[in-house]
């Protein structure tokens, strides 16, 4: 029985939404995103969602926003508090327009940024945080908000792992002056290849509305807070450039599937807090597995295993075992980021000794949730690691045999 990272979560309406934008003869940018995009924005409840080609794209036209907003605009050189475990390109678009990064550590059991460390990360350079919750799991996001009003900073809000996910009753990917969305493949919802911009800032929204298309204006209402008036000339209001942009723009058949797995995300959600409980139930009080701890209304991207560092568990040993069972795993997220090469082309230092992420990247792995039921594929697991999971210290057999 294959135990797989991801499957499909499309049937007959995706293929049937593309079918008909096909049929249709409208194939970019149009119609269908924008009632994606419409879509979206209500069900997070959220004033502006704009859709871009991939979640990376999202973060980096988020970034190229804050550098073009009129008031207090991020300028080169500016500090950005981050978190030492997150995707590659939550990193990448800082690196690219000349931001500093400050890594804080994550905890280990949330895998979310440390927030009692905040303070020890501000100096006088921060203008912003970048917070991302882990694989569904909220992270503290309530109080980074509440860090950088008191500290005047923005909140970068990558939610590319954790749609459907909430706080105290709030979306995430909603607390940050900005947040971003992935719908690549193996996420929540999928539109093959895609991300989204979401924000209750018209300003922010419209910057990003120009530059997902080439620092067009076409996009933008004739009253965008962008500005200025739409030229009389149609033949030069056309085609005018008010900015630098990139062209990062989805595709109509993403906008038709979008809508598709919007209608299908609750039900989804329903099935994956589901597979979750079975998974917590199966593992929970075995000293041998640090799960992550739900905090928040988690919406179970996957579950991460950190074998116990204190135990000598041999994690190569476990995978072998995992691999021959023909179980898909994989790194959290992208592990610590400081310990990849693309590291040194980065301007960082860190706040304080980086401990939790490196045991994440050395000891943790995750396997895959879906939205279907997975109760036997966890069993089975559960079985595989128990065997697989020896501990060489004799002092730490007590959940072992209490959990087995
Ligand atoms: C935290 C985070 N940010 C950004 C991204 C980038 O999203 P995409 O793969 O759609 O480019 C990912 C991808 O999984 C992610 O996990």
């Amino acid at each position: 029985m294959p135990y797989d990272l991801a499957s499909t979560t499309w049937g007959p309406e995706e293929t049937a939404a593309i079918e008909r934008v096909v049929r249709e003869g409208r194939l970019t940018m149009g119609e269908n995103v924008r009632r994606f995009e419409e879509a979206f924005a209500a069900t997070f409840g959220v004033r502006h969602a704009v859709m871009v080609n991939s979640g990376s794209s999202a973060n980096l036209v988020g970034v190229a926003a804050l550098f073009h907003k009129r008031e207090r605009p991020l300028q080169r050189g500016d500090e950005v508090i981050v978190p030492a475990i997150s995707w590659a390109t939550t990193f990448h678009p800082l690196q690219q327009y000349g931001l500093k990064l400050r890594f804080l550590d994550v905890e280990l059991d949330t895998l979310n940024m440390d927030v009692s460390q905040l303070a020890r990360a501000l100096t006088p350079r921060t203008r912003m945080v970048m917070g991302v919750s882990i694989l569904g799991n909220p992270a503290a996001l309530d109080v980074i908000r509440r860090f950088c009003d008191t500290h005047g900073l923005y909140f970068f809000e990558d939610n590319c792992e954790s749609l459907g996910a909430s706080l105290n009753g709030k979306a995430c990917g909603t607390f940050g002056d900005l947040g971003t969305f992935s719908t690549f493949y193996s996420h929540h919802i999928s539109t093959m290849e895609g991300g989204v911009l979401v924000s209750d800032n018209t300003e922010i929204a419209h910057l990003a509305r120009a530059i997902r298309n080439h620092g067009w204006a076409r996009d933008l209402p004739a009253d965008s807070p962008l500005g200025p008036q739409p030229l009389d000339d149609p033949f030069f209001e056309a085609y005018r450039f008010i900015m630098p942009g990139y062209n990062v723009r989805p595709l109509e058949i993403c906008g038709a599937v979008g809508l598709e797995q919007l209608k299908k995300l609750s039900g989804m959600l329903e099935v994956r807090r589901a597979n979750a409980a079975h998974f917590v139930k199966l593992f929970r009080g075995d000293d041998r597995f640090i799960l992550q701890r739900e905090h928040g209304r988690s919406s179970w991207f996957s579950f991460t295993i950190i074998l116990n560092p204190s135990l000598g568990i041999d994690r190569a040993r476990v995978m072998d075992a995992m691999r021959k069972a023909d179980i898909g795993f994989r790194m959290i997220t992208g592990g610590c980021f400081l310990r990849h090469e693309a590291a040194k082309f980065f301007d960082y230092d860190t706040a304080g000794a980086i401990v939790n992420a490196n045991i994440a990247h050395d000891h943790g792995f995750f396997v895959g949730n879906h939205p279907r039921d997975l109760t036997k594929e966890i069993t089975e697991l559960r079985a595989v690691l128990d065997g697989a999971a020896q501990t060489t210290s004799p002092a730490a057999t007590r959940g072992q045999r209490s959990a087995s």
